[in-house]
């Protein structure tokens, strides 16, 4: 378990081993409830959450929000090595490489704990094989809540397994651009203002969004996902679905 902020942590737990799943696929986890105080019975409490992990990895990865009053994340940040959790083994999602048209540039935009399943993805030597170009735009309050994505990309460029599973020459695709909201910090601003006003093409000498090139992945807020949907067809983008695969994918984060 590793806590990032007084808002956010990580943990990693075994993976069944009968448990496939694609990269960027979500699953049901969660623990007991209270016992009802008449009956004494336990309902387990359960909640979708991104798994974080790339598919091939021998355990499963949860990026999580701490709700103080919600009635599974008040519980589920004091977890500790040894507790179980309980999980549905059942993954389902829409921010898989087959809900997408061939492309030549992926974005990722994701709002706090909605980097999740990039997490996945970016771990996933498939996306390095369907795109030439990743960018990874990351937003939240402040810096620290930054800091889980920021430190999982540096050390997947770092780290010599990764290397060697995806390749070098291929983690070199990823254009990390990570903004804050509401602290100081080197790129100001809600990602859905800077695609509008220009800021990100200016900054990463892209020409904008284009139907024949651009794919993105959307993970957020209910509000971002809405913006950015609208941004995106604005750019003439189509949202697809695993069933009719189009130029984006939309996802909500687990927010409670
Ligand atoms: P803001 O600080 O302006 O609300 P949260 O921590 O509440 O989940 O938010 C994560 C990040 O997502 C914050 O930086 C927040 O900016 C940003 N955000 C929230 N709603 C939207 C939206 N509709 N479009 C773009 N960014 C958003």
């Amino acid at each position: 378990v590793k806590h990032w902020t007084d808002r956010l942590f990580s943990f990693r737990v075994t993976r069944p081993a009968s448990l496939r799943f694609r990269s960027g696929e979500f699953v049901m986890i969660g623990l007991m409830g209270d016992p009802h105080p008449e009956t004494g019975k336990q309902k387990p409490l359960l909640r979708a959450y991104s798994i974080a992990s790339p598919a091939w990895d021998d355990e499963l990865e949860f990026y999580s929000i701490k709700v103080q009053d919600g009635p599974l994340t008040s519980k589920l940040q004091h977890i500790e090595p040894g507790d179980e959790i309980i999980l549905r083994p059942k993954p389902v999602g829409t921010l898989v490489h087959d809900a997408l048209l061939p492309g030549k540039r992926l974005w990722l935009f994701a709002t706090g704990t909605g980097f999740a399943p990039f997490a996945s993805l970016l771990r996933e030597p498939e996306t390095y094989e369907k795109f030439d170009e990743i960018v990874v735009t990351h937003t939240c309050r402040d810096v620290a809540e930054l800091e889980y994505g920021r430190q999982l990309i540096e050390e997947l460029k770092a780290d010599e397994m990764m290397q060697e599973l995806i390749g070098a020459e291929h983690l070199a695709k990823i254009r990390y651009y990570p903004t804050t909201t509401r602290e100081k910090s080197p790129k100001m601003g809600r990602i859905t203002t800077l695609l509008q006003d220009g800021t990100v093409f200016k900054d990463l000498d892209i020409d904008g969004i284009h139907v024949g090139t651009d794919r993105a992945m959307v993970c957020g807020s209910l509000d971002f996902n809405k913006d950015i949907l609208a941004i995106l067809e604005g750019f003439g983008l189509e949202e697809g679905a695993n069933s009719d695969p189009k130029h984006f994918v939309i996802e909500k984060a687990f927010v409670g």
